[in-house]
């Protein structure tokens, strides 16, 4: 069988580790031969690759990043892109193209897969907002990357008596806040799925200096906004792949709550440093068998379908389902961190 294998959107630990499972069981275990395509669907348009054997991904099981390269460009979003991706994977002799990513990338994957191309897709996401798999690999890396920002934060802000508004990733849910949020005791959480009052949050946090403490952490995932009519609010713009880019979530947050508090107020943004780095024990297990079952689905022939950890399990779900919805934190799951925050 010959396999070609690529990274695409938002890097992430974890991406090295799929990798190089994907090139073990597939070259080892079955004879297979392995490409990699350069920077993600880009790589696949332009026919930019290479092969891949066990010295290619040999001492790359605990590297950040992804040595193939990443890039946002889709075959959808190109004029005969998808065609373009269909007859390259043809003129190459591809029985399986195995592509790792988030949202963007799983849904090209689900259109090229519906265009005739034998897919088999895997999750990433620091995010964990793809539906369909209990967690992605990535996640427990950033909320520990966050949480020990968090831990290190409240020391400083303690010696200046200060609120500390720190800004973590999540366009869309707020998983890294809830978890990071909840793991390091924070003293509120905002996510994108309950948008803030920010009276409520001014009451909240002031309620704590009135009770004698020196200061206030509140963690906010960057795609957080206030309630409509709420404060004013600078809703940011689109980049040029159309997604959104945010005004500073913490930026706007600190400024009021200063403000209506009269509390030295400060915003810190985590940004890529949650994306970057060696992956977790937990990631770097979770990416190696997403990588084992895409290779094994490859050789069963279920195509359309993508990598999913279902309890304790990997299972294959189709990606049509996949990428029907996000997984959002549910209320439930917010308020049990509200009480303990
Ligand atoms: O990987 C998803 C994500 O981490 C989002 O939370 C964030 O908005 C986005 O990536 C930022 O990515 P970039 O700056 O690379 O476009």
């Amino acid at each position: 069988m010959r396999i070609g294998v690529l990274t695409s959107g938002g890097d992430c630990p974890g991406l090295n580790a799929v990798i190089r499972s994907v090139v073990h069981r597939a070259v080892v275990d079955h004879g297979d031969e392995v490409i990699g395509f350069h920077d993600g669907w880009k790589g696949l348009l332009e026919c930019d690759y290479r092969k891949l054997d066990l010295d290619a991904v040999g001492g790359i099981l605990a590297r950040g990043g992804t040595i193939l390269g990443s890039s946002r460009v889709r075959p959808e979003q190109l004029r005969d892109g998808v065609e373009l991706a269909k007859g390259h994977c043809a003129d190459l002799g591809l029985d399986a193209v195995i592509p790792i990513g988030g949202e963007g990338t799983l849904k090209a994957a689900h259109l090229l897969s519906q265009g005739g191309l034998p897919i088999v897709g895997v999750p990433k996401t620091i995010d964990n907002d793809i539906a369909s798999t209990d967690v992605t690999f990535g996640f427990d890396t950033a909320v520990g990357v966050a949480t020990e920002a968090l831990d290190r934060l409240k020391t400083t802000a303690e010696s200046h008596q200060r609120v500390l508004i720190v800004e973590v990733m999540g366009r869309h849910t707020g998983w890294i806040a809830l978890h990071s949020g909840m793991a390091a005791g924070a003293h509120a959480v905002v996510v994108p799925e309950r948008p803030f009052d920010i009276e409520e949050l001014a009451k909240r946090v002031g309620a704590r200096f009135e009770a004698g403490k020196r200061f206030a952490i509140v963690v906010v995932a960057e795609g957080a906004k206030p309630r409509e009519g709420t404060m004013n609010w600078d809703e940011g713009g689109k980049d040029v792949y159309g997604h959104e880019r945010f005004a500073g979530v913490a930026r706007q947050l600190s400024n009021e709550l200063e403000a209506r508090l009269g509390k030295e107020a400060r915003p810190v943004i985590l940004g890529h440093v949650q994306r970057g780095g060696t992956p977790t024990a937990y990631d770097r297990v979770l990416a190696t068998r997403f990588g084992w079952h895409a290779v094994e689905a490859a050789h069963r022939g279920e195509f359309g379908m993508m990598t999913a950890l279902r309890g304790t399990d990997i299972t294959l779900v189709p990606l049509g389902t996949a990428v029907e919805t996000l997984k959002t934190v549910p209320d439930a799951r917010y308020d049990e961190a509200e009480c303990v925050l």
